[in-house]
C-alpha cells in the first residue's frame, strides 16, 4: 500500500509516507478490527460537512485536531488532560493508529476520534471555524530539496487550516529540523490568517507545560538535537492589516537558527 499514488481519474492527493510497518501483534490487530470502526471519523458519503457535535456522541466544549499523531502519545496525553475537549487525530500509518488505539483503551478515553488516512482527505468535510486548536508535531521534514513540496506546511494546507480554525485558535508546530522550522515560519508568517506572537527565544525553545512530549521529540532530544516549538494564532476573521512581526531586539521576522 505504500506510496498510494494517484490512479487515472483519481484526484486524491498523493501520499508519500509509510502506511504500514512491522507486522502487528494480535492485540493491536484486534484493536484495529474492533475499536477503530467505533472511533473512525469519515467524510459524509453525500459530500458536505460533518457535524462536529455528532462526531463525538457526547458533549464536548471544543474540538482539536492533530495531523500525523504518530503513535499517539501526545494526542492521548492531551485527551487525558482535557477530557471535555474532543480530539480528532489523523494518521495514515496504521501501526501508529494501533498505538493510539492502545492508549485510548488503556486510558478509557471517550473524547478521541480517528481519521486513519491522509488528513487532507478530511479537511473538506470539516466545517468552517470548528477547530479550536491544531497540532502538527514533528511533521516529516522531507530534507531533500526535490522533496520539499511533500512537506505538510504548504500554502494549500495553511489555507485549509485557516478555514478550519476558529478565530484566535492556536496552530502548534514543532520540529527538530531547523530548515523545516525556517520554511514553516516563512510560510505561516506570510499567510494573512496567522500571526506568530513569540517575542523572545524562550517562546520557541521551551516546550510549554501543556504541550506533551512526542515520540519523535524524545528521540531527537535523546540524540542531543534542539527542538523548536511554534505557536501561531488564527487571526480574527475580518481583522484588517498585518503588523510586521518583531522579536525582542526589534529584528524583522527571524526564523530561529539551530
Ligand atoms: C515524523 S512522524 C511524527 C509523528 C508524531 N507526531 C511524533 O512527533 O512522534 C510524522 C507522522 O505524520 C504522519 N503524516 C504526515 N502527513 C500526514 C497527513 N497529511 N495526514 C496524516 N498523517 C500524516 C506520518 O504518517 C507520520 O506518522
Amino acid at each position: 500500500m505504500t506510496g498510494g499514488g494517484p490512479q487515472p481519474g483519481d484526484d486524491r492527493p498523493r501520499w508519500y509516507g509509510r502506511r504500514r510497518g512491522h507486522r502487528l501483534r494480535k492485540g493491536r490487530q484486534e484493536l484495529l478490527r474492533d475499536l477503530l470502526p467505533r472511533l473512525r471519523v469519515a467524510p459524509p458519503e453525500s459530500g458536505g460537512r460533518l457535524d462536529l457535535a455528532a462526531v463525538f456522541h457526547r458533549s464536548v466544549t471544543d474540538v482539536w485536531l492533530e495531523v500525523g499523531f504518530g503513535a499517539g502519545e501526545h494526542l492521548a496525553a492531551q485527551a487525558r488532560a482535557h477530557p471535555h475537549v474532543g480530539i480528532i487525530g489523523c494518521e495514515a500509518y496504521i501501526n501508529g493508529v494501533a498505538g493510539l488505539l492502545a492508549h485510548v483503551r488503556e486510558g478509557n478515553l471517550t473524547n478521541v476520534r480517528i481519521f486513519d488516512d491522509d488528513a487532507r482527505l478530511l479537511f473538506d468535510a470539516l466545517p468552517d471555524a470548528g477547530i479550536g486548536r491544531a497540532f502538527v508535531l514533528f511533521s516529516d521534514p522531507w530534507p531533500k530539496k526535490r522533496h520539499h513540496r511533500r512537506r505538510f506546511v504548504s500554502p494549500e494546507n495553511l489555507d485549509a487550516l485557516a478555514r478550519l480554525l476558529k478565530d484566535g485558535a492556536e496552530l502548534r508546530f514543532a520540529s527538530d529540523h531547523m530548515e523545516y522550522v525556517r520554511w514553516t515560519l516563512e510560510r505561516v508568517t506570510a499567510h494573512p490568517a496567522f500571526s506568530w506572537p513569540a517575542r523572545t527565544r524562550r517562546d520557541w525553545l521551551q516546550r510549554p507545560e501543556d504541550w506533551f512530549e512526542t515520540r519523535y521529540e524524545a528521540k531527537a532530544l535523546g540524540r542531543g538535537a534542539r527542538c523548536v516549538y511554534l505557536r501561531f494564532l488564527r487571526r480574527p476573521r475580518g481583522s484588517r492589516g498585518r503588523p510586521p512581526h518583531t522579536v525582542s531586539g526589534g529584528h524583522p521576522p527571524v526564523a530561529p537558527r539551530g
